[in-house]
C-alpha cells in the first residue's frame, strides 16, 4: 500500500473549514492508505512557546483529530518529538542544503516580515525538517495545502540530492496529494473569503464551540449592505452566497431549497435564515464538541494512542535510519 504522510501543525482549536478540508480527507486517507499523520511539534519550536503552551496546543490537537475521526487503529497517529529519528535525518539533510535555496522561500521572506526579531536557522530550515519526516517513512502521496508546495518541492530535491550524492534510488519523489472533494469551500463568518483564524474570532466556527457560541457568532454574521430583502431573481452578493454555502454543508437539503427560492422570489428574510443555520449548526457541531470534550478528559486513551503510535513510527523510522547510516557510510565497528 502507498505511503501518505502529513503533518499538523498544533495551532489551537480546529474550525469548519480545517474539518471539511482537512480533516474530512485524513479520515477517507486512513482506510485507503498506509498512512502516517504527526503532530509537528518540534516545527513549532520555531517561535519559542513556553513549555506549558506547548504541551497543552499539542493535546488539544491529537485529542481534536482522534474525537473527529482519526483512528489510531487504521492509521499511524504519532508526535513528531516521539520520533527522535527524525532529528537525526534533518541533520543528514542539512548537510546537503544550500543557504541560497533556502533563502529564496517564499515562506521564510514571509517569516522575516512577520518576525524579523527571530529569524532563526530553525526557520531557514523549517523544509528540511518537513522533507524529513516525509522521508523518514519514504513517503510518496503528501496531503498539503497550496501553501506547502513548495515546501514539497524542496523535499523532492533533497531526496534525490541524497540519491544522486550516494548513487542510490533510496527516496522516493513524494508528491502532493489531495481527493477533488478537498475544494469543497468553507467561507467564514464575516463576509470575507476562506473561513481562516487569522481573520478574527467572529469569522471561524470551532468545532468545539458551545451553542450560544455558535449562535451569536452567527446572528453576527455579515449579510450585506443593504438592508431586507434581494431584488428579485438577483446575484447573491458574497456575504450571502456564503451563508447559503454554510447552509449547504449542514441543513437538510429541503430547508436550502427553500430559502433559496425565498431569495430568488425576494422575500427573504436574512434574520429567519441566520436564525435556521444557527439551529443547524448547534446540530451539526454538538456531537463533535461533546467527543472533543470527553476525548481531551481522557488521559489514558491519549497515552495509549500516542504510544501506539510512537512504536508503529517509530519502527518505520529505524528501518529507515539503519539504512541511511549504512549507505551514507557509517558502518559498525562492532
Ligand atoms: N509545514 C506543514 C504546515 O505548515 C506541516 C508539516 C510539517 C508537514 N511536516 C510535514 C506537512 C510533513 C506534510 C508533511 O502545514
Amino acid at each position: 500500500m502507498e505511503k501518505v504522510v502529513s503533518g499538523i501543525r498544533p495551532t489551537g482549536k480546529l474550525h469548519l473549514g480545517n474539518f471539511f478540508g482537512a480533516v474530512k480527507n485524513f479520515i477517507r486517507m486512513q482506510n485507503e492508505y498506509d498512512a502516517f499523520f504527526f503532530i509537528a511539534d518540534y516545527h513549532s519550536l520555531t517561535t519559542h512557546p513556553t513549555p506549558g503552551d506547548l504541551h497543552s496546543s499539542v493535546k488539544r490537537v491529537l485529542a481534536e483529530y482522534i474525537a473527529l475521526g482519526l483512528d489510531p487503529e487504521r492509521c499511524t497517529l504519532y508526535l513528531q518529538s516521539d520520533l527522535p529519528q527524525t532529528a537525526e535525518l534533518y541533520m543528514f539533510l542539512n548537510m546537503n542544503a544550500y543557504l541560497g535555496e533556502l533563502q529564496r522561500l517564499t515562506s521564510f521572506k514571509d517569516k522575516i516580515r512577520m518576525q524579523p526579531d527571530n529569524v532563526n536557522a530553525g526557520l531557514l530550515t523549517y523544509p528540511v525538517l518537513m522533507a524529513a519526516d516525509i522521508l523518514l517513512h519514504k513517503g510518496v502521496k503528501v496531503p498539503v495545502g497550496k501553501d506547502q508546495e513548495q515546501h514539497l518541492e524542496m523535499a523532492r530535491t533533497f531526496g534525490s540530492r541524497f540519491n544522486r550524492l550516494y548513487q542510490n534510488d533510496y527516496f522516493p519523489e513524494p508528491q502532493a496529494f489531495n481527493y477533488n472533494q478537498n475544494l469543497v469551500k468553507v467561507p467564514g463568518l464575516t463576509g470575507q473569503g476562506k473561513m481562516s483564524k487569522s481573520a478574527g474570532e467572529w469569522d471561524s466556527i470551532y468545532m468545539s464551540d458551545e451553542d450560544d457560541v455558535l449562535t451569536k457568532k452567527i446572528m453576527k454574521a455579515v449579510t450585506a449592505v443593504v438592508e431586507g430583502p434581494s431584488e428579485p431573481g438577483s446575484e447573491k452578493p458574497m456575504p450571502i452566497q456564503n451563508l447559503f454555502e454554510l447552509m449547504a454543508l449542514v441543513s437538510a437539503p429541503e430547508v436550502l431549497t427553500q430559502f433559496e427560492q425565498d431569495y430568488y422570489k425576494g422575500t427573504i428574510r436574512f434574520g429567519d435564515m441566520k436564525k435556521q443555520l444557527a439551529e443547524d449548526m448547534c446540530q451539526f457541531i454538538k456531537p463533535f464538541r461533546t467527543r472533543i470534550q470527553d476525548v481531551l478528559n481522557d488521559d489514558v486513551l491519549l497515552s495509549r494512542v500516542a504510544r501506539q503510535g510512537a512504536e508503529k513510527a517509530g519502527a518505520s523510522a529505524d528501518k529507515t535510519m539503519r539504512e541511511v547510516r549504512d549507505i551514507i557510510g557509517f558502518k559498525k565497528f562492532y
